[in-house]
């Protein structure tokens, strides 16, 4: 080898022995900062800090939110109601835009009012918010940090557990914070979901059963793009039922 040649290559070896050493320096203060976060967040060791993909992370929100998990299980995984699918095969047996019709369009409603129904979002959801469930749903339905239905007070009586069950159920997104309504269903002879508050409603549903009664078996106004009440017959239990109704009752 020349002596050129030579001295080319310990330039090359120098090199790259200087690359591994910035690589590992760089590594340690990497380290270091990792370290000085965890401390920070020590509170809750478990959560994993990976970095999710933010339309995955969106959507799994979305899914809680809008109280898919309810009807379909967490993570989709089913076991709810016998008449609710899992969809953790979905990715496999749906296209994208078969995913994103169900969602904006529903698949139907059931005639039998004490059987849940998948429910129509067209009107309710975002094109970004259904964008983002796709993602979620194709993506396989992974566990996501802080992803997780509201929890329920206990022993706090039923108008605090039926509050909390108002967002775990996403009854919120529909008929508003404190019952007030005013979500636009534009094809609907309202024009707008109804509220749960307010002389109008408290004259037409006046007792607990005739309450319960509607939130049990829905009422379907019509056909999609038209948003009605889903049917949460099999889903919600009947002392859950009484709690929301104890916490509807507390509303102006
Ligand atoms: C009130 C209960 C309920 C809620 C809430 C609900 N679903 Fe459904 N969903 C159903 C039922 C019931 C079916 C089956 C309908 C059928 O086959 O006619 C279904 C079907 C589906 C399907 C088709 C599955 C398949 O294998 O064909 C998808 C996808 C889906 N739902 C996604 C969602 C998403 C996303 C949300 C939240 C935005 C949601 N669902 C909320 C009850 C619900
Ligand atoms: C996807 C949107 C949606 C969700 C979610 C939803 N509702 Fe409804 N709800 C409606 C629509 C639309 C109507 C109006 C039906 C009609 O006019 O016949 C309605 C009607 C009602 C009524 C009768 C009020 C009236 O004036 O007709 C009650 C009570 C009610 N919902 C309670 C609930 C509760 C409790 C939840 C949560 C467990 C809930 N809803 C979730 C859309 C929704």
């Amino acid at each position: 080898m020349s002596d050129h040649r030579l001295r080319h290559r310990l330039t090359l070896a120098l090199a790259a022995a200087a690359l591994v050493l910035v690589g590992g320096l760089i590594g340690i203060a990497a380290k270091a900062t990792n370290n000085e976060t965890k401390t920070v967040t020590s509170a809750t060791p478990t959560v994993s800090t990976a970095p999710v993909d933010p339309s995955v992370a969106a959507g799994a929100h979305d899914f809680v939110q809008f109280a898919c998990a309810q009807c379909h299980g967490l993570q989709g995984r089913g076991g709810v109601s016998p008449a609710v699918p899992a969809l953790t095969g979905v990715a496999q047996q749906l296209t994208a835009a078969e995913l994103r019709s169900i969602i904006n369009h529903g698949l139907g409603e059931s005639s039998n009012p004490t059987q849940p129904y998948m429910p129509v979002w067209g009107a309710v959801m975002s094109s970004t918010q259904v964008d983002d469930l796709v993602a979620y749903l194709r993506a396989g339905l992974p566990a996501v940090p802080t992803a997780e239905p509201t929890p329920l007070p206990q022993n706090q009586g039923t108008a605090v557990e039926g509050g909390a069950l108002y967002i775990r159920y996403g009854c919120v997104n529909c008929h508003g914070i404190n019952g007030l309504g005013g979500v636009p269903n534009p094809q609907s002879p309202d024009k707008t979901i109804p509220p749960l508050s307010g002389a109008d409603f408290r004259k037409q549903f006046n007792t607990d059963e005739k309450i319960i009664a509607v939130i049990r078996s829905g009422s379907v106004i019509g056909k999609a793009p038209i948003v009605s009440m889903p049917h949460w017959g099999g889903i919600i239990p009947q002392a859950q039922l009484q709690a929301l109704v104890a916490y509807l009752k507390t509303l102006k």
